[in-house]
């Protein structure tokens, strides 16, 4: 695992932060996750700690290709390649694919590009089993979703996104959801029916 994030630090490819990943891992072993979907794999280091931290399968997806082969690589290095299901595409193309097929997970992972959140979560909430767990990061985004001041331009749809999502999360009376401010911010909601 160190090796794997050591690749990302040199290839400044984003993963999932520290304490982000101890209570990622800690929701999935409450869990005992058996179906986890993951949207947003880059080279595997979250999906790898989520496969370690029970005994479920992983369906997870990711864009870009070199990403998508170091995945794989990363995951057959540490033994666990024969638990995942890699999509390479764009992720709203392949949600609705699952979708459709009627496949459902629980415990989701939401670590793709920001401003689309918003745009899977009806997917998500037909995905994910009762009692199931949407774990989504950077809720926060560099401090800039909670600011008061102005946004700099290259993230002001993505934050103006999340701040949507972030209503939409608070208001959904079928799903129980917890902030947290840690790292760069994640939420963890419940599907109570
Ligand atoms: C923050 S990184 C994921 C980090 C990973 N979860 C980890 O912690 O090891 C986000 C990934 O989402 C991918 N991504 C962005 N937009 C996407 C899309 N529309 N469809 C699929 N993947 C996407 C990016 O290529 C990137 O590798």
């Amino acid at each position: 695992m160190e090796e794997i994030k050591k690749e990302a630090r040199q290839n400044y490819i984003p993963i999932v932060r520290e304490e982000t990943a101890k209570k990622l891992c800690e929701f999935c072993r409450d869990k005992k996750a058996k179906r986890i979907l993951e949207i947003g794999t880059a080279i595997g280091y979250s999906g790898s700690l989520l496969l370690k931290s029970c005994d479920g399968h992983l369906t997870t997806i990711e864009k870009d290709e070199t990403r998508a082969n170091k995945a794989i690589e990363n995951f057959r290095r540490l033994n666990l390649l024969g638990r995942v299901t890699l999509y390479v595409d764009d992720a709203l193309k392949v949600l609705k694919e699952l979708e459709s097929q009627g496949q459902t997970y629980d415990f989701i992972f939401l670590d793709g590009a920001k401003g689309q959140y918003k745009n899977y979560y009806p997917i998500l909430k037909n995905l994910l089993e009762k009692d199931g767990v949407l774990f989504c990061d950077n809720m926060n985004l560099l401090g800039l979703v909670k600011s008061e001041g102005k946004i700099p331009h290259k993230h002001r749809s993505m934050v103006e996104h999340l701040r949507q999502f972030i209503e939409t999360l608070k208001e959904d009376k079928n799903m129980s959801t917890t902030f947290y401010d840690i790292d760069d911010g994640f939420s963890v909601s419940v599907k109570l029916n």
